[in-house]
């Protein structure tokens, strides 16, 4: 069982919908400062006055950044590092699911996966225990819509979710014993945000489809997902997949990934 008490937490798209009430949360659990890497400067700064005004001052701290810019990304996570002495917990949270136009799904590709892959190769160098770190933990947010395909019009945001399980659980379970950081996979069921009004097809005539599927699943708040998301913090092990819906306690899928692989490894391998 790991805790937050004292620890240094950076999270991307943290001014708005379930990344700013983790934010909340992880405050209320003891964490000692977050910093919030966002492009909604506007949200940011107010949720920074606000948290700071419930939590103390230099409790968080917004600091604009576009994730796909890899200079903006990287320079950011040192500034953090820098001005906090260590980075204890990474969340690569930001994430779009309107892929309407070929430029959106680019930029789809280039937020929800590349910048998580980019985020955590750069978490990992910033946080490990053998290069003058004190070890950690790097959250990959995914979606239910990455643990199956409950949701096929929605392709590229389905594709990029279930890409970052995959990349999670892979370098999560090569990378721990060496550095101390845990790479966790984490899925939120549909939840209350302004996402939900922004998913978008590339077939715009699947629209009304995907409205159909999403609201024919109990949704949950904001509040459900942030709660879910300190329970994966502090009991999830590196290379371990965890879903947060329907406003129940996260829950562990690990297993049932590795009962997958290993009939497919058997296919494999005979
Ligand atoms: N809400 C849901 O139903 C749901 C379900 C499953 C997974 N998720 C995932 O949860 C995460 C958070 O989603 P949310 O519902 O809070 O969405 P949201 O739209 O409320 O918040 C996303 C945040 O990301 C920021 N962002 C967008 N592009 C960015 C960029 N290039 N660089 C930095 N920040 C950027 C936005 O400004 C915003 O603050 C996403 O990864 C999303 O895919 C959400």
């Amino acid at each position: 069982m790991y805790d937050l008490n004292d620890k240094v937490v950076v999270i991307t798209g943290g001014s708005n919908g379930i990344g700013a009430v983790v934010t909340d949360h992880f405050l209320a659990e003891g964490a000692k400062h977050v910093r919030i890497l966002d492009v909604d400067e506007k949200s940011g700064l107010s949720l920074q006055a606000s948290l700071n005004e419930k939590y103390g001052d230099n409790k968080v701290k917004f600091a604009k950044c576009d994730v796909t810019d890899q200079d903006q990304l990287f320079g950011a996570l040192v500034d953090a590092k820098e001005e906090n002495e260590y980075i204890d917990v990474l969340i690569n949270n930001a994430g779009i699911p309107d892929e309407s136009t070929l430029g959106l799904v680019r930029k789809q590709i280039e937020i929800n996966y590349l910048a998580t892959v980019f985020g955590t190769l750069k978490g990992i160098e910033l946080m490990r225990t053998d290069k003058g770190g004190r070890g950690g933990a790097i959250i990959n947010i995914s979606s239910i819509a990455g643990l199956a395909p409950i949701c096929p019009p929605l392709f590229i945001y389905s594709s990029n979710k279930k890409a970052v399980l995959q990349f999670s659980t892979c370098i999560g379970k090569d990378t721990c014993a060496n550095t101390g950081v845990r790479v966790i996979g984490l899925s939120y069921g549909v939840t209350d945000t302004p996402i939900l009004g922004t998913m978008n097809t590339f077939e715009r005539a699947f629209d009304d489809r995907v409205k159909a599927i999403v609201n024919s699943v109990p949704i949950q708040s904001a509040e459900d997902a942030a709660r879910g998301t300190v329970e994966v913090f502090k009991n999830a092990a590196s290379a371990s997949i965890w879903v947060v819906h329907r406003s129940l306690p996260a829950q562990e899928v690990t297993p049932i990934f590795e009962k997958a692989d290993q009939e497919i490894i058997k296919i494999l391998t005979e």
